[in-house]
């Protein structure tokens, strides 16, 4: 039976180290109220030279590497971000520009923090059908060109960090269903009821007759805006549902899972999720407070923080959720 197993992984974080500390050169914070709030320590920022594809071409190469597989062996490349390189095209055709495999589909991904789950998905159809062998998978993000850093939008801009992780989805025939690697199911949800609670508004086709509006720009209406308890109210119920999901359509319970990998958000969101089902704290493998909020990209940098760090072994079940702007939110049950 033909299933989709995650070869490996790889990530890329750009040099610039930012603590809670720096940013008050820019806005009234603090490092206590960040910790408390969110679980962030520091963030990684790119320097002016950098774009988003810059970041995933580094993970996608070392997922490569970490794969053994040739990029000529690629029969389609997906990259979830919401801090594309362009408005168009997608950045996964610079990424594929710059990793040198012209030909084959290159697909963007527009979920935001569910971007990662939602290409998993995508990626596993594409292969369960038959249609393709082997997809690199991308969540790649480059907040810091795209933050307010100043006191109008310090609620939002302590929160993001840049950052990609690069995952090789391969086919596998696979012969036993209980103890193979491979990817058990995904499970994708939206409700655009909630799309302006964290939003970009523009530019944009949806602001009257001009999709660039200097007086607007001049308002800021081109920064993240975020009603940070919608959200953090709808993420603290969406992911719960969520893993639930997952585990009630492959028979499991969450004894049965060895690692819990969540979007990284915000610790506290991680924290009430694992406390509403009695996950203990070894379980939960959490890397918010070295890297923040690196949306698409948290996933699969969790992975393969955890793999390096000897928590995420070949074998062990592995359960993600996440949610997010769109609100969007998911889940996915994986044997590594
Ligand atoms: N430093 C210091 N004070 C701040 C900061 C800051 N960076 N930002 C806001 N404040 C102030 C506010 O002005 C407000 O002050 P006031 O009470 O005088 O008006 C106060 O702190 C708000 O504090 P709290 O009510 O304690 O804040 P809250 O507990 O809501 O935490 C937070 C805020 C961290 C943003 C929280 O709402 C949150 O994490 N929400 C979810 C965020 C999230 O998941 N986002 C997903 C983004 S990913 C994606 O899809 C793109």
């Amino acid at each position: 039976m033909i299933r989709t197993e995650i070869l490996a992984t790889g990530i890329y974080v750009p040099p610039n180290l930012v603590k809670n500390d720096d940013l008050k050169e820019m806005m009234d914070t603090s490092d206590e109220w960040i910790r408390q709030r969110t679980g962030i320590e520091q963030r990684y920022w790119a320097d002016e030279n950098t774009s988003t594809s810059d970041l995933a071409l580094e993970a996608a190469k070392k997922a490569l590497e970490n794969a053994k597989i040739d990029k000529s062996e690629l029969d389609m490349i997906i990259v979830a971000t919401l801090s594309p390189d362009h408005e168009f095209p997608g950045t996964a055709c610079f990424l594929q520009k710059k990793l040198g495999v012209p030909g084959i589909p290159a697909l963007d991904v527009r979920q935001q923090c569910t971007g990662f789950i939602y290409s998993m998905s995508i990626a596993d159809q594409f292969i369960k059908t038959g249609m393709y062998k082997k997809i690199l998978v991308v969540g790649a993000e480059l907040h810091s060109k795209g933050l307010e850093k100043n006191q109008n939008g310090r609620e939002v801009a302590v929160l993001f960090g840049d950052g990609a992780g690069a995952a090789v989805l391969a086919a596998k025939d696979v012969k036993d269903l209980k103890n193979d690697s491979y990817i058990y199911s995904t499970h994708l949800h939206a409700d655009g009821n909630f799309a302006e609670e964290l939003w970009v508004p523009g530019p944009g086709t949806g602001n009257g007759p001009q999709r660039v509006n200097d007086s607007k720009m001049n308002e800021g209406y081109h920064f993240p805006k975020m009603n940070g308890k919608t959200v953090f109210m709808n993420a603290v119920k969406r992911m719960p549902e969520a893993v639930m999901e997952a585990l009630n359509a492959n028979g499991l319970k969450i004894e049965d899972i060895d690692l819990f990998i969540f979007h990284q958000a915000n610790l506290r969101i991680n924290d009430m999720v694992a406390k509403q089902f009695n996950i203990p704290e070894e379980k939960v493998f959490n890397t918010i407070q070295k890297f923040a909020n690196t949306t698409a990209a948290t996933l699969p940098i969790g992975m393969d923080e955890a793999v390096r760090a000897g928590k995420l072994k070949k074998g062990m079940l592995v359960a993600s959720a996440a949610f997010g702007s769109g609100f969007t939110w998911g889940s996915t049950i994986y044997r590594y």
